[in-house]
């Protein structure tokens, strides 16, 4: 095994020299920057400062021989051959991610429960979609205007982007999602989009609020946080009407495996059988953190919770700076009809 530190960042990750440095990085949790990922548009430079790499053939196309010799190397396309220290510039921000148009194929489909369904979307080739963990995308199909879903799945490059997809009532696009989309049909996307992603540069403890399908990018952001063995205390509160509306049982198993990790579920309508806590999600919230003043607060869901939480927090003592948050609105405005 060798370890790879990004004097950068002072983040380190192993690795065992069978995958290139940049697939080690991002199973890692680090956004190390690429494109092609064939080796020619050059987006994943990086300066060796120490140790050595080496390449499968010949040096690609997407670095000189005089950049070789000044010690850069193409992250996608070396291998470690050594304990490397190297120096990368990584993705803090949206603004360093380019919003591309790719083609997908519905990879596979899988009903969660009575209203969810998870749709993986798998982009052919080599491509990967760069993002960073919480971003959404536009889904594209000619028969409808684009619609809004947010990324479930860590950014590591599988080239897979795993969506949670609600059926919105009297909704023309996820209707057709939950009885007319198949297995193999082709979509694109255009994305990453949105400035709601996980602030890495941070130490403050974290509270997650996701309502419904609002969970599938804070998942992206735990899945994150885990890969890159963030230690930050992580509260995920989870808002549901009743209690088959979890539609995954994730973090009870994050807050087994993690000490670091805590999940409170909460349901708005409960069963009678439900012993656990009730009534809007924000409030639980509010219930259990007399001052919010020192936590980072990230909010995804329906427009109602996430207004709701935004204000009432503040009271609270939350920093605005410190709120993030993704509302659910519908793309429907009152003047469209697809
Ligand atoms: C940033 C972002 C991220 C998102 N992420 C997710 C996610 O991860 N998972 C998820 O499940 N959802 C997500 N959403 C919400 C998702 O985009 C919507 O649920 C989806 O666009 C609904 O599409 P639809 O075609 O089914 O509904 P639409 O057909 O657009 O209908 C929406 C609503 O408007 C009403 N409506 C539509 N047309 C008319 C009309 N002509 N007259 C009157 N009423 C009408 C419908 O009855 C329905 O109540 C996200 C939204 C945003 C903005
Ligand atoms: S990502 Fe394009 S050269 Fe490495």
């Amino acid at each position: 095994m060798f370890t790879i530190e990004n004097q950068v960042s002072g983040k380190i990750f192993q690795t065992d020299g069978t995958d290139s440095i940049l697939d080690d990085a991002l199973i890692h949790g680090l956004n190390f920057p690429y494109g092609c990922q064939k080796g020619s548009c050059g987006k994943c430079k990086a300066t060796i400062i120490e140790g050595e790499v080496g390449y499968e053939g010949e040096i690609p196309s997407g670095i000189t021989p005089e950049e070789v010799a000044d010690g850069m190397a193409l992250l996608c396309q070396c291998r470690a051959k050594s304990d490397i220290s190297l120096v990368v510039a990584e993705l803090d921000s949206v603004a360093d991610i380019e919003v591309r148009t790719l083609p997908c194929k519905v990879e596979k489909i899988k009903r969660l429960n009575h209203d969810v369904i998870q749709v993986f979307l798998k982009i052919p080739g080599s491509e990967s979609l760069q993002y960073l963990a919480g971003q959404y995308i536009d889904l594209i199909h000619p028969d409808f205007d684009p619609r809004a879903f947010s990324i479930a799945n860590a950014p590591t490059n599988t080239s897979l982007i795993e969506l949670h997809v609600r059926l919105v009532e009297g909704g023309k696009f996820t209707h057709f999602v939950f009885n007319e989309l198949e297995e193999k049909s082709l979509l694109r996307i255009e994305g990453p989009k949105g400035d709601f992603f996980f602030r890495e540069d941070s130490k403050k403890p974290v509270i997650l609020v996701a309502g419904g399908t609002g969970f599938g990018p804070i998942k992206a952001i735990i899945e994150h946080a885990i890969a890159n063995k963030l230690n930050r205390q992580i509260y995920l509160y989870w808002g549901v009407r009743d209690e088959v509306d979890f539609y995954m049982d994730l973090p009870s198993q994050w807050a087994n495996d993690y000490d670091n990790i805590h999940f409170i579920p909460v349901l708005s309508e409960p069963n009678d059988e439900w012993q656990g806590r009730t009534g809007f999600v924000h409030e639980s919230v509010l219930n259990d953190f007399d001052d919010l003043t020192g936590y980072e607060v990230y909010a995804c869901g329906p427009p109602k919770m996430v207004k709701s939480a935004a204000d009432t927090f503040i009271n609270q003592g939350m920093i605005k700076d410190n709120f993030f948050a993704d509302a659910f609105v519908f793309a429907y405005t009152g003047n469209n009809n697809e």
